[in-house]
């Protein structure tokens, strides 16, 4: 390991803060071990980073493929004002529809790999990030459960867990009507997600999952509640408290993450790059 480079775990079951090192000069021995401490922590945390949008593109890219290379999750319009919590609007419905638990693009036909996330501008107080170990969450459940979960599998669908907000996601002149609001099936995934990597058993849940074939809607929601409940509890959560310029990259495949509310009357900008699964361990299960 390159002199310098620290590697420190969180106190949790998952997740490490990296330092010493920048990731503009990450060298390639530099990234075979970050790479494997990527794997075996699934969060890592470079803290006071300051990445500009090609350098975060660039790091990201270093894992693979990109769905999309940078996206803004954001409150500050596009005029330079913010978006009211009151307006209550679909963009609105998107922000507050994150700080429910989920992975990322599972909606999709693929799911993602993971992503790069950085903070330019934070709130003073709240606007924490939290992520949960889904490995350690299935090593937890009891043996019955277990054995319950291996055989299941959910549907997961946007316009599912934004429906739950009140956003008409299929309203034509919909303010938010774009990413993952689309019109295709409806991905159906195992309930229990093996690593293509490490090989490990993780809960594949969080907000877009829903109607688990073999069970009534009721009772699929209320299962799957309980296992969310169940699974996003120290010690497999940790909440982010962001400084500007941290970066973070995440496992999208065994772990789920959350925003938390801030003071929207102040600035939060964010920036997100989402690397791409790869279709032959994060598609979905075939119709
Ligand atoms: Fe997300």
């Amino acid at each position: 390991m390159p002199q310098g480079l620290s590697i420190q775990p969180l106190h949790a079951t998952f997740g490490a803060i990296v330092t010493g090192f920048r990731i503009t000069e990450l060298d390639e021995a530099t990234w075979q071990d970050l790479h494997a401490a990527w794997l075996d922590y699934a969060l890592l945390i470079f803290p006071g980073q300051f990445l500009k949008r090609d350098e975060q593109i660039a790091f990201a890219r270093r894992f693979g493929p990109l769905e999309f290379e940078m996206a803004a999750l954001s409150n500050v319009k596009a005029d330079g004002t913010l978006r009211l919590e009151k307006d209550n609007d679909d963009m609105m419905k998107i922000l507050k529809g994150n700080m429910g638990w989920h992975a990322d693009s599972t909606y999709m036909p693929v799911q993602a790999k993971g992503a790069v996330f950085t903070a330019e501008v934070v709130p003073t107080v709240g606007g924490h990030t939290g992520w949960a170990d889904m490995r350690a969450a299935y090593d937890a459940l009891d043996a019955a459960t277990r054995a319950k979960v291996d055989g299941l599998s959910a549907h997961h669908s946007l316009h599912y867990s934004q429906s739950k907000l009140g956003h008409q996601t299929r309203r034509a002149d919909g303010e938010y009507s774009g990413y993952g609001l689309h019109d295709g099936p409806v991905p159906l995934r195992p309930l229990v997600k093996v690593h293509p990597e490490t090989g490990r058993k993780s809960l594949l849940i969080g907000r877009h999952a829903h109607d688990i074939p073999g069970m009534d809607k009721a009772e699929s929601e209320r299962f799957l509640e309980r296992l969310v409940a169940f699974a996003c509890q120290p010690p497999r959560v940790y909440h982010h408290d962001w400084r500007p310029g941290d970066a973070v990259v995440w496992d999208n495949r065994c772990l789920l993450h959350q925003a938390t509310p801030w003071d929207m009357t102040q600035p939060r900008v964010m920036w997100h790059s989402r690397i791409a699964g790869d279709p032959l361990s994060e598609a979905a299960l075939a119709a």
